[in-house]
């Protein structure tokens, strides 16, 4: 059974102490609410992580993952942050190509193939995110788009190293809209990413393989967006900022 997963991304939102007070209270309701074996995890900003690891130490059910790692493992990189010293925090995940940093800072999938080897070597979980622009979806070029993110992205990997990330279909115009893609649609494209990946390495390997819908879900959709075979969880923004909705959404897998 593949896992589940409802990963919270608080994108650059919270300053030190509101990402404590927020992560607090996230820690306490799943502590007393969550029954199930979901994993819930908090991507913060790097500002936190060491904190947010820290109070959530005795919680197993919530991890802490940062949004971004640079690809190389040292150097003249001002301003940027290595998957070492992400892993030397306690975080576990690392969200790579977010379609904000493929919009505002140009990776590329070659790029995000860089980066996942290097999140991978330091026992990170990538959240590998691929997805479609509105216009790549009218001009029904979708597919071929999330193909290509695939195998320039990470297709690449062994299937023992494949089968140590995540994915997340992120549909670009359903991320931070208010528009979430309906579960059939969202169905239709984790369906057809496994089948790349059952076609690229084997079955099993497809059938181990969490992904995870992000765009847009929110309390009130999760349940039937969850609901769908190949649909194994969340990647959630704005709704990760509030705590009862963030557990909420959780509690799908309950
Ligand atoms: O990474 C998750 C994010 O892109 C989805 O944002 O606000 O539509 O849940 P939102």
């Amino acid at each position: 059974m593949r896992k589940k997963i409802v990963a919270g991304n608080w994108k650059m939102n919270l300053d030190y102490n509101e990402g404590l007070a927020l992560f607090s209270e996230i820690i306490n309701i799943v502590n007393d609410e969550i029954t199930g074996t979901q994993q819930a995890v908090i991507c913060s900003p790097f500002i936190h992580i060491h904190s947010l690891v820290q109070l959530a130490k005795g919680y197993n059910k919530v991890a802490v993952g940062a949004q971004n790692a640079h690809q190389a493992e040292s150097g003249a990189y001002t301003g940027e942050i290595s998957a070492k010293m992400i892993k030397s925090t306690g975080a576990a995940y690392v969200i790579l190509g977010h379609s904000e940093r493929r919009q505002y800072f140009g990776e590329t999938n070659a790029l995000l193939a860089q980066k996942t080897d290097t999140v991978l070597k330091h026992d990170l979980t990538p959240i590998f995110c691929i997805g479609e622009t509105l216009q790549e979806r009218e001009t029904e070029t979708h597919f071929d788009v999330i193909k290509t993110q695939l195998v320039e992205g990470i297709f690449h990997l062994n299937a023992e190293d494949f089968g140590k990330l995540v994915i997340a279909y992120e549909p670009v115009w359903a991320i931070g809209t208010g528009v979430t893609a309906t579960s059939a649609q969202a169905q239709e494209i984790h369906e057809f990413i496994r089948k790349e990946i059952a076609a690229k390495y084997n079955q099993e390997v497809a059938d181990a393989t969490t992904i995870l819908y992000g765009g847009s879900c929110n309390p009130k959709n999760a349940a039937e967006l969850f609901a769908q075979g190949d649909i194994d969880g969340g990647l959630i923004g704005g709704a990760s900022l509030k705590s009862r909705d963030f557990v909420d959404i959780v509690k799908t897998f309950n």
